[in-house]
């Protein structure tokens, strides 16, 4: 079928459906709920910037018009913002190291006698993995575990501060609605989010995730509308964006999205991710920089090769730092028409293409595959279900993955980026191409990152072992990337395979890998490995369960706070020092600062040695049991709405056309 043919059928479809989600004559149910929301305004957060909501503008282009600039430098935003942004930082790590009891070193003085030079001090990064929904809420533990506005997050044995203290925070499609979620949402707290959804009763309607994203937001939250309403009114939103663009199915799944992770009526229809960069706490660097990672994919492509172009979405530009693309755009005007490089000067600008949710939607498109179950689904309007045939008639279903942008690289780089002559940008889930943890724009060297913490998610073990836990593919993959022809420059400290991290146990307790800075040409960051493990629950659910009751979320919450603290400091109470030692290790380093005996003894504890033992895992392979059975959670029954999903046959399909189970 023609596109035109598809558009004409969408306009359609969407002119009988109902154009707004206002509730009239509302029933007593409606009403209480209405008054129970009305703290909504507790929650400002950055921001409309579109005036037609869900639909892309033409507006005047600035008289200062958008380009496409060289990635040879970081933008001139981020070098602006790194200045306020790293003296910021060092307070807060000035009291973190304070709590974490580095015998032997005075870090109150080490901070203040390098503190007019914060380019000595440590540089950190926090990584979020994908994985879905347990990849959002593992996620969510270790950041509650690094923020000092969780309950008792500054008591001993308690990391709370770290993510105060750090620059970066990269998120990747279950990990990018965690941490898109938190931006979009004033960069509230985890404990804020869970304090205001607990048992369904309080006022927030964030990580409601009870009901599936099929169903929409429960009646009687915040949003106030029906199944028949919710997926009417997404394909209200994305019909219209229709007329102008092209649309797939991830405008579909990112809208949905929206309404589980923005708190805002009707999920945000106009909540741009380059607002963020107007955000007044994120503006006068009281937050790190969120950044999203999406995988391009070639004209033809359906597989994603370990060399794609990886793409990165910060609050003011979307760009890559590979040698094919090397290039930036300003995200707020993606969606305009460029030409090598430049918007033609009699052409308008397109503003509020950068939907948050469709941004988010972009690094996790994998899950795409959850909206083609929609025409198995009770409830569902045949208006939602004809759409997504529609979309999915003009793409054929190899397609059915895709993010796509009027491409801003058009003409851009025509010798080395694929996608020159091509009028589209298609992007992909950022997984796909196995970096599952968004480690790329952390080990760009022009951002000098001294430490990353990279929290694992990933679902990699198979049957023997038992299934859904993290085995270092994902740091494996970054290994390799960086010892490719296609590394233009990143450096990783060496991984060993998969093997041996189960077979030493690497991935089942938090590691450190490149602690020897001299052990590799270029310096790298240390990067400290927090890999999913059971403490007090198995967190190891599917990545394709759509449903978890209010239960079940904080009890992969809590388990991934433990995962990050190794239970509060209670499995070995020199983590919270070890952890100072790897914040602080290249930052010695480069001040010729004798490294304390405290930290030697880390290092020895916890820094992965170069041993290697690839055998394959004897027996039933990997086996983790649970670390703290005496605080182990029990979660209510019914935690997953839609336990049927779980094991659905169609699950095998996607890992094996995707490669990954991310
Ligand atoms: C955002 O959060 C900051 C820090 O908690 C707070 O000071 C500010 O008032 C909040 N902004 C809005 C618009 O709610
Ligand atoms: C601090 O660490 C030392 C070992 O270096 C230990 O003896 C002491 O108990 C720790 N103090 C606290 C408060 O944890
Ligand atoms: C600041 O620290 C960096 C890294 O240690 C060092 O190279 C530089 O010389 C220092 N600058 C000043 C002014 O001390
Ligand atoms: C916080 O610490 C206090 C004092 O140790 C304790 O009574 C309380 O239970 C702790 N709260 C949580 C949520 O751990
Ligand atoms: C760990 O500390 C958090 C508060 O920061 C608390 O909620 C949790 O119950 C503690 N868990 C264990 C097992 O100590
Ligand atoms: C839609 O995609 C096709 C194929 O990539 C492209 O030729 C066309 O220009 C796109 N249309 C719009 C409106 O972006
Ligand atoms: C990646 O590798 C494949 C096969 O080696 C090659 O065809 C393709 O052009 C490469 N892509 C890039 C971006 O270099
Ligand atoms: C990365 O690629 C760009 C574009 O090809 C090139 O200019 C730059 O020198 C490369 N960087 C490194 C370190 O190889
Ligand atoms: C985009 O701009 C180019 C010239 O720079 C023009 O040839 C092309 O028709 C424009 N495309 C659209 C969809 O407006
Ligand atoms: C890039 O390719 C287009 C189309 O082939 C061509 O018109 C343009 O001149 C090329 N740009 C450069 C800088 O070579
Ligand atoms: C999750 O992990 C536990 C502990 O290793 C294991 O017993 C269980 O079978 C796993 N669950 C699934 C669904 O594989
Ligand atoms: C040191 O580097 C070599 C060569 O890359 C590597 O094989 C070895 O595993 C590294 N050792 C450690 C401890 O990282």
């Amino acid at each position: 079928m023609k596109y035109s043919t598809i558009l004409a059928g969408v306009a359609l479809a969407a002119s009988s459906s109902r154009a707004s989600v206002v509730v009239r004559n509302p029933t007593a149910e409606e009403a209480a709920a209405e008054i129970l929301a009305v703290p909504l305004a507790e929650w400002k957060r950055a921001t409309d910037q579109s005036p037609k909501g869900y639909t892309p503008s033409l507006v005047d282009c600035p008289s200062d018009r958008p380009t496409i600039r060289a990635a040879s430098t970081l933008s001139n935003q981020e070098t602006t913002w790194l200045q306020t942004r790293r003296n910021n930082t060092v307070s807060p790590m000035r009291k973190l190291l304070g709590r974490l009891n580095i015998t032997g070193l005075d870090t109150n003085s080490y901070i203040d006698n390098h503190a007019n030079n914060a380019s000595a001090l440590p540089n950190i990064g926090i990584a979020a993995s994908g994985g879905g929904y347990r990849a959002l809420l593992n996620g969510a533990g270790a950041l509650a575990a690094f923020d000092d506005r969780t309950v008792n997050a500054t008591a001993s044995g308690h990391l709370g501060g770290l993510l105060q203290s750090a620059t970066y925070l990269a998120g990747l499609s279950g990990g990018g609605w965690l941490v898109g979620s938190l931006y979009t949402n004033n960069f509230t707290s985890v404990q804020n989010i869970i304090d205001k959804n607990n048992n369904g009763t309080g006022s927030g309607s964030l990580w409601q995730f009870g009901n599936s994203i099929f169903e929409g937001p429960k009646t009687g939250s915040i949003q106030l509308i029906s199944s028949v309403e919710y997926f009417s009114t997404i394909h209200d939103a994305v019909s219209s964006k229709g007329n102008n663009f092209n649309v797939t199915i991830t405008d579909y799944w990112g809208r949905a999205l929206s309404y589980q992770l923005v708190n805002a009526p009707d999920g945000g229809p106009g909540y741009t991710f380059s607002s963020i960069q107007k955000d007044v706490d994120f503006a006068a660097g009281n937050t790190p920089m969120p950044i999203l990672v999406a995988d391009g994919r070639a004209p033809g492509e359906t597989l994603i090769p370990i060399n794609t172009t990886v793409y990165e979405f910060n609050p003011w530009e979307l760009g890559s730092w590979d040698q094919t693309v090397h290039g930036f755009v300003p995200l707020q005007y993606v969606g305009s028409n460029f030409t090598a490089g430049n918007i033609t000067e009699n052409e308008q600008c397109v503003i509020g293409f950068d939907n948050v949710g469709f941004i988010m939607g972009t690094s996790s498109t994998l899950f795409n595959q959850f909206l083609l179950q929609i025409n198995t689904t009770a409830g569902i309007p045949q208006v939602a279900k004809t759409a997504i045939a529609d979309v999915l008639g003009r793409l054929g279903n190899a397609q059915d993955d895709i993010a796509d942008y009027p491409n801003p690289f058009y003409q851009y780089r025509n010798s080395t980026n694929l996608n020159a002559q091509a009028e589209m940008l298609t992007l992909v889930d950022g997984g796909e191409d196995l970096e599952n943890i968004p480690l790329h724009p952390l080990i760009q060297p022009i951002r000098h990152v001294d430490v990353i913490f990279a929290i694992d998610s990933s679902a990699d073990t198979v049957a023997p072992s038992a299934t859904g836990w993290p085995n270092g593919t994902a740091l494996v993959a970054t290994y390799e990337r960086s010892l490719s022809l296609y590394a233009n420059g990143t450096n990783f400290p060496a991984i060993p395979d998969q093997n041996t991290f189960v077979n030493l146990g690497l991935n089942s307790r938090p590691t450190f890998f490149g602690c020897d800075s001299h052990n590799t040409t270029h310096t790298t960051p240390l990067i400290v490995y927090l890999p999913n493990a059971p403490y007090v629950y198995n967190s190891n659910v599917s990545t394709f369960d759509p449903a978890y009751n209010t239960s079940e979320r904080n009890a992969i919450i809590s388990n991934g706070l433990l995962v990050a603290s190794l239970g509060n400091g209670t499995l070995d109470s020199q983590w919270p020092t070890c952890v100072g030692c790897a914040i602080l290790s290249r930052s010695l380093e480069k001040t010729g600062t004798t490294v304390p005996d405290v930290c030697k003894a880390c290092f020895k504890k916890y820094c992965w040695d170069g041993t290697l033992n690839s055998t394959t895992p004897a027996g039933v392979g990997y086996n983790p049991t649970m670390k703290l059975p005496q605080n182990a959670i029990k979660v209510t029954s019914g935690a997953s709405g839609f336990g049927v999903m779980r094991a659905m046959p169609w699950m095998a399909a996607v890992a094996v056309s995707a490669w990954v189970i991310v």
